[in-house]
């Protein structure tokens, strides 16, 4: 495999394991770390050597805790809407890969993190793992297809509710609802992937990757992922974004109902 700055890779026994590794940030996905996943994620389709993908979160206690906040400071509509689309790209490509690629969620797995493990075929959690969209606390909402996965795995209802009140979901609650295949102790996480993956070994590479397409079918419009696009683009024309990237970098909680904040403007149904 090539070198990645934000990676880690490696390659055994016909699984690649790939491994976001900025711990000192909670493995937050800046752009660069988006752009590097879909590169591995091609470079481990191309291979010959390499039947399927784990893709996981260095150290204990992240996934990945979100797209970077830092790099949402100033952007315009456009901006971001370029920058969702992005990440939606990536992330279909995941969804799409013709060899399986499970999660393996080793802690936080928040808005960009949940999105990400989302679009793989699979998640298994540790026990530590939590799992949330709480982009709505920044004056946001998930970018990167979290609105129409999370609908998808669990519901209307279930999603709305978990986009709207930022809630983060343990483990095994996220396995009840059915976000979640496998919750294991996080020392036994890389070995339930492991286990899964070897079974799957043992089928038809053809099948699988047919039943992938298959799946993905499901709802080949995938209208919804523009309209997330649009309105994550929308939300950076809100005042109330400003106030709440400043209170996430002030490590304090957003006030969107001050009333220095002009939000009227932005209510157009
Ligand atoms: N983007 C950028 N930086 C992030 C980040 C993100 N999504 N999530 C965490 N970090 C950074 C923090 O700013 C901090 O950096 P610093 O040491 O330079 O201050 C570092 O990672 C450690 O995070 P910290 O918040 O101190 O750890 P914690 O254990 O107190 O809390 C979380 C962990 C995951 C609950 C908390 O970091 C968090 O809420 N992150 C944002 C989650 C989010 O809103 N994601 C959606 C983004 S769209």
């Amino acid at each position: 495999m090539n070198t990645y700055k934000n990676l880690k890779t490696s390659v055994e026994n016909g699984i690649c394991t790939i491994t976001i590794n900025r711990p000192d940030k909670m493995n937050a996905l800046n752009r660069e770390t988006v752009q590097e996943i879909g590169e591995a994620v091609k470079e481990a389709n191309q291979s010959a050597e390499i039947l399927s993908i784990i893709l996981t979160g260095e150290g204990p206690k992240a996934f990945a805790a979100g797209a970077d906040i830092k790099e949402f400071l100033g952007l315009t509509k456009e901006e971001g809407m370029a920058m969702a689309k992005a990440g939606q790209d990536v992330f279909f490509s995941i969804e799409n890969s013709a060899k399986p690629v499970i999660a393996a969620v080793n802690g936080f797995a928040l808005g960009g993190g949940c999105e990400l493990a989302m679009s793989c075929h699979l998640r298994v959690a540790s026990e530590n793992a939590k799992f949330g969209q709480p982009e709505v606390n920044l004056g946001l909402i998930p970018g990167y297809g979290g609105t129409q996965r999370l609908v998808r795995y669990l519901g209307k209802g279930k999603a709305l509710e978990i986009m709207m009140t930022a809630e983060m979901i343990h483990a095994n609650k996220a396995q009840e609802l059915g976000l979640v295949n496998y919750v294991v102790p996080l020392e036994g996480l890389h070995a339930k992937c492991v286990e899964i993956l070897n079974e799957i070994k043992t089928k038809s590479p053809f099948a699988i990757s047919a039943v992938i397409r298959a799946a993905n079918a499901f709802d080949e419009t995938n209208k919804g992922f523009e309209a997330e696009l649009t309105e994550f683009g929308k939300c950076f024309a809100s005042e109330e974004i400003k106030e709440g990237i400043s209170a996430f970098l002030e490590k304090r909680k957003a006030d969107f109902h001050n009333k220095n904040i002009q939000t009227a403007q932005n209510f157009t149904f």
